[in-house]
């Protein structure tokens, strides 16, 4: 069976990880989370007091680009990737509000975009990929043989946001998140370089009324009727 590259693309909080993920987990493919890799950068430099309210010290973060090493380690209890920022496991810490308010900054960097793009690149050279994102289709693998674009209304991405960090007993507040989650739509969508847009041939999902398992078939048909 030919190993395909699937490109997951769409807004932040619409349970695209998710999908990629079990996807990957049935088809028995790499999958590559690379919001996780923009919000370790961002835990970088919010580590190195680069970070100062809504300001990058982008020189200096530049200057410090070679120091920050990104990559994933297989977790065999969880069967699922964990994200390392320089030999260290971040997994959790990437995930918290702090990261998430400002993730948008560090992902709009140019320097920082295609240092993560050619290491995506590398990760998913030899296909068997489930890689997720905002510009996978656009622009790390635009050859993609699969293509979807996933989106839902902000109250209803903001409604699973607040229910995953009040699970993992984080304090928070729907509003807010819901402020953060229409701020990184604004972001994402108007930043000059990688904007997040949908691929011309990429296939369209809006999961507003739908549910996991629903959303996992849906992609798994579809993924099988592209390999086989
Ligand atoms: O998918 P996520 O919410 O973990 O992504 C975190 C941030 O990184 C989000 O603001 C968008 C940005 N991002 C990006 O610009 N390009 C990608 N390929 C993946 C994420």
């Amino acid at each position: 069976m030919k190993k395909i590259t699937i490109a997951i693309d769409g807004h932040s909080s619409c349970g695209k990880s998710t999908m990629a993920k079990d996807l990957a987990r049935e088809l028995g493919y790499v999958y590559i989370d690379t919001g996780a890799m923009y919000r370790a950068v961002t835990l970088y430099a919010i580590k190195a007091g680069l970070i100062d309210g809504q300001n990058v010290d982008v020189d200096a973060l530049r200057a410090q680009m070679d120091k920050v090493n990104v990559g994933f380690k297989f977790n065999e209890e969880t069967g699922r990737p964990d994200t390392y920022l320089n030999g260290e496991r971040v997994e959790d810490r990437i995930r918290t509000m702090e990261v998430s308010s400002k993730v948008s900054l560090i992902a709009a960097i140019d320097f920082v975009r295609s240092a993560m793009v050619a290491l995506q690149q590398e990760m998913g050279k030899g296909g068997g990929v489930v890689m997720d994102g905002r510009d996978i289709g656009t622009t790390v693998f635009p050859n993609a043989e699969l293509k979807v674009f996933v989106t839902a209304s902000a109250e209803v991405r903001a409604q699973r946001r607040y229910d995953e960090l009040t699970a993992k007993g984080e304090k928070c507040n729907l509003q807010e998140i819901l402020e953060n989650v229409q701020e990184r739509d604004r972001i994402d969508s108007t930043r000059a370089v990688s904007p997040l847009r949908k691929a011309d041939d990429a296939v369209v999902l809006d999961n507003s009324n739908m549910t996991i398992p629903e959303q996992k078939q849906w992609l798994m048909e579809l993924a099988k009727s592209k390999i086989s």
